[in-house]
């Protein structure tokens, strides 16, 4: 009974989580026709740029909006870590779970569309892409993409088999890049700021509980 209340879960969730087993598949699909989209998104960018300025400038309104959503993808990734932690809510970590590692591949496109059309498209049309060009805001969201590569790369069942125990280590330098996307955020929006800082404590803390007040 106390194992039980320990554990805590969201009412009725098993209800939710039964729905994304059973659709799972279709989701997966759902997942890869977003990589897909996001992926001719970019690549269109720089067509669109020169011959569809319109439609280029409609992506580009919706760009900061790519950001927010790359931002809860990347923090919805951590949840489950941070709950599991804490031994709290395991079956709605586990439904992200089923999710995650397609909610990080969506990640790093979306903050690819959103830093590309921001920032990297219109520097190289227009030939003014250089150290000067960038701001400290977008350097660090730079600085974060590329710390998050190596994860994006390895987001797959043969490189964890290929790459063993250090899988797990190229998995987690993501934290470093928690606080680089925390600053670059911060740099424009006072609430995203406050609530990746808040999932920044809570990892943090969660790692602290583990480390020191977890029976070994
Ligand atoms: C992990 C990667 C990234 C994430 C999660 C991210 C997320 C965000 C978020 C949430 C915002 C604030 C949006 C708002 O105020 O509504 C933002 C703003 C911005 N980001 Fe990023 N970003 C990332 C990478 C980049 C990169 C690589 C660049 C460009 C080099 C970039 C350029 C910008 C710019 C220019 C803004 C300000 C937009 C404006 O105020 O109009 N971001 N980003």
């Amino acid at each position: 009974m106390l194992a039980y209340s320990y554990m805590l879960e969201i009412p009725y969730w098993i209800n939710v989580h039964k729905v994304l087993v059973k659709y799972k598949k279709i989701i997966f699909k759902l997942f890869t026709f977003s990589y897909f989209l996001g992926g001719s998104i970019i690549a269109f960018g720089f067509y669109l740029f020169n011959n569809y300025p319109l439609i280029y400038l409609i992506i580009q309104s919706l760009a900061k909006s790519f950001g927010t959503l790359a931002l809860f993808m990347f923090l919805a990734t951590l949840t489950p870590g941070i709950l599991s932690r804490f031994k709290i809510f395991p079956l709605f970590a586990s439904s992200i779970v089923l999710f995650r590692r397609q909610l990080g591949i969506l990640m790093f496109i979306t903050a690819m569309v959103h830093s590309f059309y921001l920032i990297t498209i219109p520097g190289i049309m227009t030939s003014q892409f250089g150290p000067d060009f960038l701001t400290i805001r977008d350097l660090l969201g730079s600085l974060s993409l590329i710390i998050l590569l190596p994860a994006w790369l390895t987001s797959n069942n043969y490189s964890q088999k290929k790459f063993g125990k250090i899988w797990k280590i190229i998995q987690r330098v993501t934290y470093i890049s928690l606080v680089m996307i925390f600053i670059h955020v911060a740099f424009t929006s006072l609430k995203l700021g406050v609530l990746t800082f808040g999932v920044f404590l809570l990892e943090f803390s969660s790692w602290l509980k583990v480390w020191f007040f977890d029976k070994k």
